[in-house]
């Protein structure tokens, strides 16, 4: 008598089920590249290996899957890193960062337990667009070797600890679209070579910049400039100019001197801030025809009356300046020739 084993078609289907999903989890865990697992699970050891922000960062599964990384589909190289928005972290930006040569997005943000520098082993990451280092605690210098990252587009190092003076080799990024360096203690003056720069959204302001705004800024155009709350001085009029593109230019609270009177405004500034320095002459009657919602020139040295059409923007924005008239202020005194007492 032969014993034919009974086995259930739903046996058959459960061993089908149980070895395609095998054959899925080993061709899953294929997708992510060792090397750039290592370096993951290494990040993870040094900036908090319990915590719950690395749950699903675990050996032998697919690091493309774990959240906040991501990799290239073609590749399944990881391009892709976002460490932070998180206060349990802490740690140094670890150097093995570097060995994830085919990043193009880095960012370690929002994390007040992140110290150090900005380490070395990043000038291996030539593939990087986009490098967000920001509201974390990194101190020391920025270096100059981000010069050489020319595939950047987004630079934001602002708020942090960051000091000493802004790498004049910053300019090599001809692809740079955004420089964030606001809210940080940097010292020294804006590059020369900054000249050079096309087009570039650019933040600096609460740092202590000083020394004169370089003469060579008549060469660049800044899409959106604010330098503000720095200690800047000299002829902060190279950054105007008729055929400039800048939607803002703010210059709030520096020490610049220039004559206004003299200054063509970009066409399609929207937002002027030049209080607090000590900027001479008149307002040109350019100004009213701009498309202008914040201005202030409030704190400086400026005289005669105010163009009309800028109402508006209330007392405040034009409060003491040397000898400014007409509305929003008092009206200016009418000084007519022919009854001067001179000629009397
Ligand atoms: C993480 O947890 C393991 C096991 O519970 C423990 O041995 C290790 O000390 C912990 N590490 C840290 C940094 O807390
Ligand atoms: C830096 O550290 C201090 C003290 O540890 C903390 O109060 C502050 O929020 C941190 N800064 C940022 C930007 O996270
Ligand atoms: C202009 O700036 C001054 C000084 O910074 C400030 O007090 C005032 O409120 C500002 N006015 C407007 C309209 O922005």
């Amino acid at each position: 008598m032969e014993i034919h084993p009974k086995i259930s078609p739903l046996f058959l289907f459960s061993i089908l089920i149980s070895f395609s999903f095998m054959i899925t989890l080993s061709h899953t865990a294929e997708l992510c590249h060792p090397s750039d697992e290592n370096a993951l699970l290494e990040i993870k050891s040094r900036l908090g290996p319990n915590l719950s922000f690395f749950d699903t960062w675990r050996p032998n599964t697919d690091c493309c899957s774990w959240i906040n990384v991501a990799c290239d589909k073609r590749t399944h190289r990881v391009n892709y890193l976002a460490v932070g928005q998180n206060r349990d972290l802490s740690g140094q930006i670890p150097s093995v960062v570097g060995q994830l040569s085919h990043l193009e997005t880095l960012w370690f943000n929002d994390m007040p337990g992140l110290t150090g520098p900005i380490p070395s082993a990043l000038s291996n990451l030539a593939n990087l667009k986009e490098l967000m280092l920001a509201r974390t605690n990194l101190t020391g210098p920025i270096p100059s070797f981000l010069g050489r990252l020319t595939k950047l587009t987004d630079l934001d190092l602002s708020e942090n600890r960051l000091y000493g003076p802004i790498p004049g080799s910053l300019s090599q990024l001809s692809n740079l679209q955004q420089l964030k360096i606001f809210k940080n203690q940097l010292t020294g003056s804006i590059p020369e070579s900054f000249g050079s720069f096309k087009k570039l959204f650019f933040q600096a302001y609460e740092n202590q910049l000083s020394g004169p705004v370089p003469r060579s800024l008549v060469r660049a155009d800044f899409s959106w400039v604010d330098l503000s709350s720095n200690q800047l001085t000299g002829d902060a009029s190279v950054l105007f100019g008729r055929r400039k593109r800048a939607a803002y230019i703010n210059l709030n609270n520096n020490a610049v001197s220039f004559d206004l009177s003299k200054v063509e405004f970009p066409s399609k500034l929207q937002g002027l801030d030049l209080s607090h320095n000590v900027i001479y002459g008149s307002i040109p009657q350019q100004l009213a025809k701009l498309p202008l919602k914040v201005l202030n020139v409030s704190y400086n040295q400026l005289c005669g009356p105010i163009p009309t059409g800028l109402t508006q923007f209330g007392s405040d924005a034009f409060a003491s300046n040397k000898c400014l008239c007409g509305a929003p202020l008092a009206p200016c005194k009418s000084i007519s020739l022919f009854f001067h007492p001179s000629f009397m």
